[in-house]
């Protein structure tokens, strides 16, 4: 059985291959009834838009249907059931499960006790592999992802989209440039795993000293929900806004991403610019994640 679980599960030729089904996907080439019949489990204990509704979108543009419990209050969780025990039942009524979950390692536990593959679609923290996936989709659609220099802007130790792609880009000699407010740094565990890999990690105070050689801006949202109290958060609050103004001395195919939403990290704007990509990066969700449910349902 296939769980996609954390972005270490796959190693650079799955990554390739299956970015290479997304494109086919793109280009009109799959069919439409690839998944017809099969219903996908959409358990999501957390808000989500794009994730949420590119899955739906997703499954039933391959023939498939999804069924899902309206929100974590209206489920039996709510009644004190378990994890395990939730997993066990929904694996009887799909034949594969998205999982979103506040707790770091949710999806990793849920995969135990499925008898269906789970994706995880962000666990806590942790890791977010199908955003990771289509966030290299996307900078594979500007220029080859093999030695880039993309720095990752933000809240770096909560961001699990941050943590997903970082791993992701030691596959691919990319360069690391790792920018954060005070205490939002990228988990020392992380970032010695991935120097142990062999990447290099250059840390900068400012966006400004770095930004005339990136080839990709990857912005994050402070992720406020994960703090321990409300002060800490008001203390990075606006610590960083990308305007056209900072962009002045970019290189010209420079590419802006953001897994989005967006809070005020960016200035509506650079909306317009040649350089931001992160509306085309979430309607990439759709064939990304298409790809990554034929991989695991079919
Ligand atoms: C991200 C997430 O949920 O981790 N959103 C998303 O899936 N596109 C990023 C975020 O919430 O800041």
């Amino acid at each position: 059985m296939h769980h996609i679980i954390s972005i270490g599960d796959f190693d650079r030729n799955e990554i390739d291959r299956l970015l290479d089904h997304a494109r086919q996907i793109d280009a009109k080439k799959y069919d439409k009834n690839a998944l017809y019949g099969k219903i996908l489990a959409v358990l999501f204990f957390e808000p989500s838009t794009r994730t949420r509704m590119s899955f739906e979108s997703a499954i039933a543009r391959l023939g498939g249907t999804s069924v899902s419990v309206g929100s974590v209050e209206a489920c039996s969780m709510a009644k004190g059931e378990t994890l395990a025990d939730t997993v066990r039942v929904v694996s009887g009524y799909a034949d594969a499960i998205v999982i979103r979950h506040p707790r770091e390692g949710a999806a990793r536990l849920a995969a135990e006790f499925a008898t269906v593959p789970v994706i995880n679609a962000g666990d806590g923290a942790g890791q977010h592999p199908s955003q990771t996936l289509l966030d290299l989709y996307t900078i594979s659609q500007s220029m080859p992802i093999d030695g880039i220099d993309i720095a990752l802007v933000g809240d770096l130790r909560y961001g699990r989209t941050a943590h997903s792609l970082a791993s992701a880009l030691s596959l691919y000699n990319a360069r690391l440039h790792a920018i954060s407010p005070p205490g939002l740094e990228l988990p020392s565990a992380l970032s010695a795993d991935l120097k142990d890999k062999g990447m290099e990690i250059v840390e900068h105070d400012t966006i400004d000293d770095v930004i005339s050689a990136l080839d990709v801006l990857y912005v994050t949202r402070i992720q406020r929900e994960r703090f321990p109290d409300s002060a800490s958060y008001f203390n990075v609050t606006s610590s960083y806004r990308i305007t056209p103004e900072l962009l002045a001395d970019a290189k010209k195919n420079l590419i802006v991403l953001h897994p989005l939403p967006r809070v005020d990290e960016i200035d509506p704007r650079l909306d317009e610019s040649p350089h931001a990509r992160y509306f085309e990066q979430s309607k990439n969700g759709v064939p990304v994640r298409m790809a990554m449910l034929m991989k695991v349902m079919q």
